[in-house]
């Protein structure tokens, strides 16, 4: 029997009360369900409860193989065991981060850094030459809303070049298994003056009509 679509929402900012991207992240989930509404949807409030950072006990026990791992190294692999079966759950992956400090998250990269995992998420094997990892996983796609104070991170923008949150969430989520990305983005959140309130304006339609782009895609793929 297969399983249901299944849709996995990460947030990441830690503001719960006026984020911006969680703000996003209902628009697309209120869409999706309106669409969708037999879909599972898994959370993950990355920004409310933010994972441990890895430690070298933690790497350690990552890198034991499964079957010699002690009861402690299997408490210590227990969230990202969790975190991962999430990630394997997901058809759509929706990630929901502001910019903090050109960046994503601390609470994100923490996520990150316990979902990408040896045996799990990727393989290595120095037998492929210069490139050893290749992931698992396969298929997903990835839905980015993010924000930011600033603007103008695009190539040819005032602040190009300086977006490290887009890029390096784009570079590994191979790992994740996405092979494709779409993206929504909030700008000129410090300003506060009309370019923001355009820019959120101009995000939500983004997220309506990526909703009806991405819906139409898996119809006429199902036909
Ligand atoms: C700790 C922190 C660091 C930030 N760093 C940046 C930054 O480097 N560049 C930027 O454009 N905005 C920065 N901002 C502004 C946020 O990106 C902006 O407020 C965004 O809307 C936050 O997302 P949220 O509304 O979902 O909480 C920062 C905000 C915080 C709280």
């Amino acid at each position: 029997m297969s399983k249901n679509f299944t849709v996995l929402r990460v947030d990441a900012s830690a503001r719960k009360e006026r984020s911006l991207s969680r703000a996003l992240a209902d628009r697309f989930e209120g869409e999706w369900r309106a669409r969708w509404p037999d879909d599972v949807l898994l959370r993950r409030d990355v920004g409310a409860a933010p994972p441990p950072a890895v430690s070298e006990a933690w790497i350690g026990a990552a890198f034991t193989p499964r079957t010699e791992r002690s009861l402690e190294q299997q408490r210590l692999l227990a969230l990202s065991d969790t975190l991962i079966a999430e990630l394997r759950a997901a058809d759509l992956l929706v990630i929901a981060a502001p910019m903090y400090n050109y960046g994503m998250p601390a609470a994100l990269k923490a996520w990150v850094d316990q979902v990408v995992r040896v045996d799990e998420t990727f393989s290595f094997d120095l037998g492929r030459g210069d490139w050893p990892l290749e992931p698992i996983l396969e298929g997903k796609s990835l839905v980015l809303l993010t924000s930011s104070g600033e603007f103008g991170f695009a190539p040819g923008g005032p602040r190009a070049g300086m977006d490290h949150l887009t890029p390096h969430l784009r570079t590994v989520s191979r790992y994740f298994g996405v092979g494709e990305i779409h993206r929504c983005a909030i700008e000129y959140q410090e300003f506060g003056d009309e370019r923001h309130r355009r820019s959120v304006a101009a995000a939500q339609a983004d997220v309506v009509r990526l909703v009806e782009e991405l819906s139409e895609r898996r119809l006429s793929s199902a036909a």
